[in-house]
C-alpha cells in the first residue's frame, strides 16, 4: 500500500518502511527461539475438511484444542481471530511459531504465513481524462449507478459534501448485503445512498501492536480520522460538490469518476501501525460477500512477495474467482529504482502515478532577480517584505531542517534553504524554520526526487523546488555576501507547460519482481497534487500543531491513482454488466494513450529521461476510448490456474487459490510459460541460451455486430525481430475469438558482464477503421552467468 501525501505521507511512508525493515525483514525461522505469539494467517484447503466437522470453523478451533499439552494455545477459541470463507479459506489466529509448525504438520493446512504489515499508498481530474456529461463513458454508463465500489482504508468522513447522496434516484442495490457499522463517532445511520455500508478491522493491528489501539489516535469505528480514506473514496466515487477547494487552491467543482457508484468503506490502515494483513483478507473477504462489483486497495507492502506468500494476492484472486476486479497502487517506491513494483499478481489491476496538466506554481525570486520555479499550497499572509535573508539549513545546524536543531540566532527573520528528505515531512520541516524564528522556507528536493514537485500546505510561506534548482539556489548562496530570495505565488495554473502527463518519481517500477514475464505496472493514472475529500479530524499537513480543518485536500501518490482507475472500471462494470474483471482491464489498457499533451513520450521524473512501459504499463487511462475497445483480451478463472502451473506451483501452493478442485498442471499448464497468459501487454524475457520466444494470444470482438477486419502493425526494437501471424484478423460476428501468435526472436546477445538486464521495448496494434488496440512489448534480456 503507499499511500502518499504531500508532505505527511512522505514522511509516514519512510518512518513505517523503517519499522518494517527492522520488526518484518525475518520469517519464520528467524523468530522460532522465541516463543511469544504473533498473528499467523492459515491457509486452509477447502477439500480437505473431515466431514466429522459441520463447519470449518469447527474444524480450525477442534485442531486448535487437539494440540499437544505443551503447545496448547490457551484458549484456542479466542485466540482465532478471524475465520475467511469467501475469498479463500483459512484463519488469522495468535499463535506461537511452535504452535504454528505444528498446525503446518496437520493435514489440510496449506500454508501458515506471519502477518505481514502494509502501509498506504484529485478536481481537476475528471476534465484532464476527458469525462464529460455530452458523450463518452460517463453518459453511457449513468455514472456507474448501481455499482458498488468497496475502498478497503482508512475509514470515511461520511458528513462530507462528496458523500452526499441527494444526486442519487435509486434505492440501495438490493443485491447489497453489508451492513453500516456503528462505533464510538459513527452512528448506523451515518450511510446513504452513496455510503452505503462502512465496516472496520483492528483485530490483527492490535495484535500486531500488542496492546489496544490508542482510541485518541485512533477511533474504533468506520471514520475516517486521517484523511486517506475519505480522499480515495471521494475519488472513485465522491458526488458533485460545487465550490471546492483546499484555500485558494484548485477551487471549483470536485467530483469523484463515477460520480453515482455506491462506496461500501471498509477501515484497515491505523495512524497506529499500518494496515495488517490479517484485516486486509478479512475486509476483502466480507466485501466479496456483501457484494461489492470492484475492490480499491491503495495499500501495499513495501517488499515484493511472491503470490503464495502475499496474503493480498491469494485474497484477490478469491475476489477475481467471484467476479470481482481488484484494483491496486503500484506503490511508492520507485525512487528505489527498478523491480519495485507492488501488488504485481496478474489477476490484480496495477496502477502507477503521473501528473496533471494543474500546478500550483510558487516561484523563489534571488536578490539577482533569477527566477527559479517551484509549488506550494501555502495559504495565509505573504512575506511582508521582498528581498528576506536567505541562509543554507547545513550551515545553521540541520541539512534537513529537524525541529529543535536549528540555530534560531541565525534562523531569526530568514528564508532557510532546507534539503528534502531526511525521514522528515515538508510541512514539518517549514514548522522547524517558523519554530527557530524563520519567516519563510524552501524544499530543495533530494536527488531521488528529482525534478518532480509535489505541493505542501506549508504553515509558513514557503515552496518546493527541484534537485537541480535547490542545487542552484545553494551555489547562488555561498557565492553571495548577503544572498536573499522573494516568493511569488501564482494560484492554480492549469495548461500545456509544463506538458503532462509525466510518470511521478516516487511511482514504483518494473520490471515485475515476482514474474517477470507480466508486464507491470499495467496502467498509470493521475496521481500528483489531486484534490478530493478531506476528514474533520485532522489538518491538511497532518500535522499536530496544524489546526486548520478542511473540507478537501490536495496529496499525491499512486495511492490517489488506484481510485480514479477504480472509478473507471465501475463505469465500466455498468456498461457492460456481462464482462470479466479482464475484460475492463483489457479495454482500460489497450486503449490508454502514450503521448504527452505535447506529442512527446511521457517524461520519467526520477530520470528526466523518456519513460518506458517499465514505468508507465500500457499508457495513461483513456476512460472515453476504453468504452470501445473493439477486441479485448479476456482471461478466464482457469487461464490463471494453467498460469499457476507455468510458474511452478505444487499442489499445496496451487490449493492457496483453487479450493474447490484439483487441479493436474500437466494438462493445464501455459504451453510456453508464464508469457503465454492472455495478457493485454507482453514482457519477453530472453535467458540465454534462448534467443525465440513464442506466446498466443486470444482476442474476442467486443465491437459493434457486423463484420470486423483488423490488420496488424508492429513495431520491433533494434535487438529483435517481432513477427505475428496472421497478420489479419477478419471477425464475422460480436463476441467472436480468434488468435494469432506473436514470435520475438532475439538479435543480440546479454552484455556478460552486465548486473542491470537489457532492456528494448516495442509495441503491438490490431486496427480497424475505428479502433486501435495497442499492447506494449517490453524484452529484457536476463545477464548470463
Ligand atoms: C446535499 O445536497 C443538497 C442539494 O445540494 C442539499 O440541499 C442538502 O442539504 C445536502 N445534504 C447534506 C447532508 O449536506
Ligand atoms: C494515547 O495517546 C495520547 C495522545 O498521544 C496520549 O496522551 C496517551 O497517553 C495515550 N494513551 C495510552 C494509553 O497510551
Ligand atoms: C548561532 O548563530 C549565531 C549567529 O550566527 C552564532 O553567533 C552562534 O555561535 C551560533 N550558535 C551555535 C551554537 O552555533
Ligand atoms: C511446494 O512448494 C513449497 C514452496 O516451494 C514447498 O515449501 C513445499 O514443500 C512444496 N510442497 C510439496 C508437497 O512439494
Ligand atoms: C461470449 O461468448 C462466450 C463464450 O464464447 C459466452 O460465455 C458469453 O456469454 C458471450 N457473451 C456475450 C455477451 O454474448
Ligand atoms: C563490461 O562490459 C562493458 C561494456 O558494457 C565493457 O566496457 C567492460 O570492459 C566490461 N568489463 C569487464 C570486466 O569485462
Amino acid at each position: 500500500m503507499s499511500m502518499q501525501s504531500i508532505p505527511f505521507f512522505r514522511f509516514v511512508f519512510i518512518i513505517l518502511s523503517i519499522l518494517l525493515s527492522i520488526q518484518y525483514s525475518d520469517t519464520l525461522s528467524s523468530t522460532f527461539d522465541d516463543e511469544v505469539t504473533e498473528t499467523f494467517i492459515v491457509h486452509a484447503s477447502k477439500l480437505e475438511k473431515p466431514s466429522v466437522f459441520l463447519s470449518h470453523h469447527d474444524w480450525y478451533t477442534s485442531t486448535l484444542q487437539s494440540f499437544p499439552a505443551n503447545l496448547s494455545p490457551s484458549d484456542p477459541r479466542e485466540s482465532i481471530i478471524y475465520t475467511y470463507k469467501n475469498a479463500f479459506h483459512g484463519f488469522a489466529a495468535r499463535l506461537t511459531p511452535s504452535q504454528a509448525s505444528h498446525l503446518h504438520l496437520q493435514p489440510g493446512f496449506l500454508a501458515i504465513l506471519p502477518q505481514e504489515i502494509h502501509q498506504l499508498h484529485t478536481t481537476h481530474t475528471p476534465h484532464f481524462l476527458g469525462l464529460n456529461d455530452n458523450s463518452g463513458l460517463w453518459p453511457n454508463s449513468e455514472y456507474a449507478d448501481d455499482v458498488i465500489i468497496g475502498v478497503l482504508d482508512t475509514g470515511i468522513w461520511p458528513e462530507s459534501r462528496s458523500f452526499n447522496d441527494t444526486s442519487i434516484t435509486n434505492p440501495v442495490p438490493k443485491r447489497w448485503k453489508g451492513i453500516c457499522e456503528s462505533g464510538p463517532d459513527f452512528a448506523s445511520t451515518s450511510c446513504n445512498k452513496k455510503v452505503i455500508g462502512a465496516r472496520v478491522y483492528y483485530k490483527g493491528i492490535e495484535e500486531k501492536l500488542r496492546r489496544k489501539l490508542n482510541e485518541t489516535k485512533d477511533s474504533k469505528s468506520p471514520r475516517d480520522t486521517h484523511g486517506h480514506g475519505t480522499h480515495t473514496s471521494s475519488t472513485a466515487a465522491g458526488s458533485v460538490v460545487k465550490n471546492a477547494g483546499l484555500f485558494e487552491y484548485g477551487v471549483g467543482e470536485a467530483k469523484g469518476m463515477a460520480t453515482k457508484a455506491r462506496i461500501a468503506s471498509y477501515k484497515i490502515c491505523w495512524n497506529e501501525g499500518g494496515c495488517a494483513a490479517a484485516d486486509i483478507l478479512a475486509a476483502i473477504d466480507q466485501a466479496v460477500e456483501d457484494g461489492v462489483d470492484i475492490i480499491s486497495l491503495s495499500v501495499g507492502s513495501r517488499r515484493p512477495r511472491p503470490y503464495d506468500q502475499h496474503s493480498t494476492a491469494i485474497g484477490a484472486f478469491g475476489a477475481m474467482m467471484k467476479g470481482v476486479l481488484v484494483i491496486a497502487s503500484a506503490g511508492n517506491s520507485g525512487l528505489s529504482g527498478h523491480f519495485t513494483v507492488a501488488n504485481s499478481a496478474p489477476w490484480i489491476f496495477t496502477i502507477g502515478a503521473s501528473t496533471i496538466d494543474r500546478e500550483f506554481p510558487c516561484n523563489v525570486i534571488l536578490g539577482d532577480g533569477r527566477v527559479v520555479n517551484g509549488v506550494s499550497l501555502y495559504s495565509g499572509k505573504p512575506l511582508e517584505e521582498p528581498n528576506i535573508d536567505l541562509v543554507y539549513a547545513s550551515s545553521i545546524g540541520s541539512i534537513f531542517c529537524k525541529e529543535g536543531e536549528l540555530n534560531s540566532t541565525a534562523a531569526a527573520r530568514k528564508i532557510v534553504l532546507c534539503d528534502g528528505g531526511g525521514g522528515i515531512g515538508i510541512a514539518e520541516k517549514g514548522n522547524a524554520v517558523k519554530m527557530a524564528g524563520g519567516v519563510g522556507v524552501i524544499i530543495a528536493n533530494s536527488l531521488a526526487h528529482g525534478e518532480e514537485l509535489s505541493a505542501d500546505a506549508h504553515l509558513i510561506p514557503g515552496t518546493t523546488v527541484t534537485f537541480r534548482s535547490g542545487v542552484e539556489i545553494l551555489r547562488y548562496i555561498v557565492t553571495q555576501k548577503k544572498p536573499t530570495a522573494s516568493f511569488d505565488f501564482k494560484g492554480t495554473i492549469i495548461g500545456s507547460s509544463p506538458s503532462a502527463p509525466k510518470i511521478a518519481a516516487f511511482s514504483s517500477r518494473g520490471p515485475n519482481p515476482i514474474t517477470p514475464e507480466i508486464l507491470k505496472p499495467d496502467v498509470i493514472a493521475p496521481g500528483v497534487n489531486i484534490l478530493a475529500a478531506w476528514t474533520g479530524a485532522v489538518g491538511p499537513t497532518d500535522l499536530e500543531v496544524d489546526k486548520r480543518r478542511v473540507e478537501f485536500n490536495i496529496i499525491s501518490g499512486t495511492s490517489m491513482s488506484c481510485p480514479h482507475v477504480s472509478g473507471l472500471a465501475a463505469m465500466l462494470r455498468k456498461a457492460y454488466p456481462n464482462w470479466s474483471p479482464a475484460a475492463i482491464k483489457s479495454a482500460l489498457m489497450t486503449t490508454s494513450y502514450n503521448l504527452d499533451n505535447a506529442g512527446k513520450i511521457f517524461t520519467d521524473l526520477s530520470t528526466g529521461r523518456d519513460s518506458t512501459p517499465f514505468q508507465h504499463g500500457a499508457g495513461h487511462v483513456d476512460p472515453n476510448k476504453a468504452l470501445n475497445p473493439g477486441l479485448v483480451y479476456d482471461i478466464q478463472p482457469s487461464d490463471y490456474e494453467a498460469f499457476l502451473c507455468s510458474i511452478g506451483y505444487n499442489q499445496t501452493q496451487l490449493s492457496l487459490f483453487i479450493h474447490d478442485k484439483i487441479v493436474d498442471c500437466r494438462s493445464h499448464t501455459l504451453v510456453t510459460g508464464p508469457g503465454d497468459l492472455n495478457y493485454p501487454s507482453f514482457s519477453v524475457v530472453f535467458k540465454p541460451p534462448n534467443s525465440v520466444v513464442k506466446h498466443k494470444r486470444v482476442v474476442t470482438n467486443v465491437g459493434k455486430p457486423g463484420d470486423a477486419t483488423y490488420r496488424v502493425m508492429v513495431k520491433s526494437p533494434l535487438s529483435a525481430e517481432i513477427s505475428v501471424s496472421p497478420s489479419v484478423l477478419t471477425f464475422t460476428m460480436s463476441n467472436q475469438s480468434l488468435s494469432y501468435e506473436i514470435t520475438f526472436t532475439s538479435l543480440s546477445n546479454p552484455e556478460k558482464n552486465s548486473s542491470i538486464p537489457k532492456t528494448e521495448f516495442g509495441s503491438i496494434e490490431w486496427t480497424d477503421s475505428v479502433h486501435v488496440v495497442r499492447s506494449p512489448i517490453a524484452l529484457l534480456w536476463l545477464p548470463s552467468l
